[in-house]
């Protein structure tokens, strides 16, 4: 390879820099010249325009700060195969002919990971470095620790308003089809409830579950301040598998609801579930809260962090996966390798599995929730019982997250 094009594309998130980075200076190593390719797929489509492209010599990669989410590459979401466009693919060889570019290290999900296999089966030499913060790809991908981080440290910090006026308070966070996020952050700052996609929600459950703890929080505090917490991921689904959420915004190129308001339904199922139960009323009277016409059941908000889990810094866990993605998709590309995702370095040796492979969506596992469960954490179903299971770990131990 004398010139490679890198590109990141889809939704972005922590790490993206990292990948950009890592690339540029395992490319720079090996006397390949890296160029980004800007705006995603747009930008790929777009590129037998351009004038210039940015090579990311010394000078410039030490600009590129790894710590910073987001991407300097930019992003857009752009599924090829949909361009209005009979001659998209050959303007698109067009474009890395005028620019001599060999092949392109890729950074995306699963739709971004769907075009590199497209890409490549049109000729188009890619290796694909994954990132999501959805984390629903086979292999850990880049932006997962550090929205899981700001999740985390989102819900936590939203219990101090929530205590200091009682209230419930619903996070809804993004994840999409999966509930990895809304898991792994929910657990990670002790949230009461997570609500995640794999499981369609059992309001009865979840609100005896919330009656129960926020009713002895706060008769059990000395001034009578307690708070109750639900992480709820934005594609939770009812049991006819539809979703909470209302999808007026339309679909992407990939066609995927841009999903929005699942937060919102459940507040207002909570709410009107409190106004219909008498023992709610009497809890407020005894607990000294009851103010007639004005407070009669406890508070309800809902909070939408939405971008902002994506954005600011990347966690270090991001920074140096990505910084190994980046740096290892260039390594494969150069070997002669395409259309493979590299999965992770271990004891100096670059695993990968094909990119079509890679993309299958991972969901949350069912068994992972029944342990958390048995800590009485509720998933808005009745806790399936965890039926214990060991063995002693032979040979090589994958890590994954
Ligand atoms: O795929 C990443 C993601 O953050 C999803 O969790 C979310 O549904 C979506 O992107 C939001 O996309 P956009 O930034 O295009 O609104």
């Amino acid at each position: 390879m004398k010139n490679i094009g890198i590109i990141t594309s889809g939704g972005d998130c922590g790490g993206l820099n990292a990948v950009v980075r890592g690339a540029a200076k395992t490319a720079l190593s090996r006397g390949i010249g890296a160029y980004i390719i800007p705006s995603g797929y747009a930008g790929l489509y777009n590129l037998v325009d351009f004038e210039k492209l940015v090579l990311l010599d010394e000078e410039r990669t030490d600009r590129i700060h790894s710590a910073l989410a987001g991407s300097e590459a930019g992003h857009s979401r752009v599924k090829i195969s949909k361009i209005n466009d009979p001659d998209k693919y050959k303007r698109i060889m067009s474009g890395l002919r005028k620019f001599s570019i060999d092949g392109l290290v890729i950074s995306g999900g699963d739709d971004t990971g769907s075009v590199v296999v497209d890409l490549v089966q049109n000729g188009i030499p890619c290796v694909h470095a994954p990132k999501t913060m959805d984390l629903d790809l086979q292999t850990y991908s880049v932006g997962g620790d550090s929205a899981v981080n700001k999740i985390a440290r989102t819900v936590e910090d939203l219990k101090t308003t929530g205590k200091t006026h009682n209230r419930v308070m619903v996070i809804e966070v993004f994840g999409r089809y999966a509930g990895h996020t809304a898991f792994r952050g929910g657990i990670a700052a002790d949230a009461d409830c997570i609500l995640i996609p794999e499981i369609a929600v059992d309001f009865g459950v979840v609100y005896d579950h919330i009656k129960r703890r926020l009713m002895r929080r706060i008769m059990n505090s000395d001034v009578r301040a307690g708070t109750y917490t639900v992480v709820v991921a934005e594609g939770i689904r009812g049991e006819g598998s539809e979703f909470f959420s209302e999808s007026g915004g339309g679909t992407d190129s990939f066609g995927h609801v841009k999903l929005a308001g699942a937060g919102r339904f459940v507040r207002k199922r909570i709410e009107d579930m409190m106004k219909k139960d008498p023992e709610i009323r009497s809890f407020m009277q005894k607990s000294g809260m009851f103010v007639p016409g004005v407070l009669e059941t406890p508070e309800v908000r809902e909070v939408i962090p939405g971008h902002i889990v994506r954005s600011g810094i990347s966690s270090a866990y991001d920074v140096s996966f990505g910084k190994e993605a980046g740096s290892a998709a260039v390594i494969l590309l150069d070997e002669g390798l395409s259309g493979v995702t590299v999965v992770a370095i271990i004891d100096g040796k670059i695993r990968y599995i094909p990119t079509k492979e890679a993309i299958v969506q991972r969901y949350v596992d069912l068994n992972e929730i029944s342990f958390y469960e048995q800590m009485d954490v509720c998933f808005g179903r009745k806790p399936s019982p965890y039926v214990p299971a060991y063995e002693q770990c032979q040979g090589q131990i994958e890590r994954f997250m």
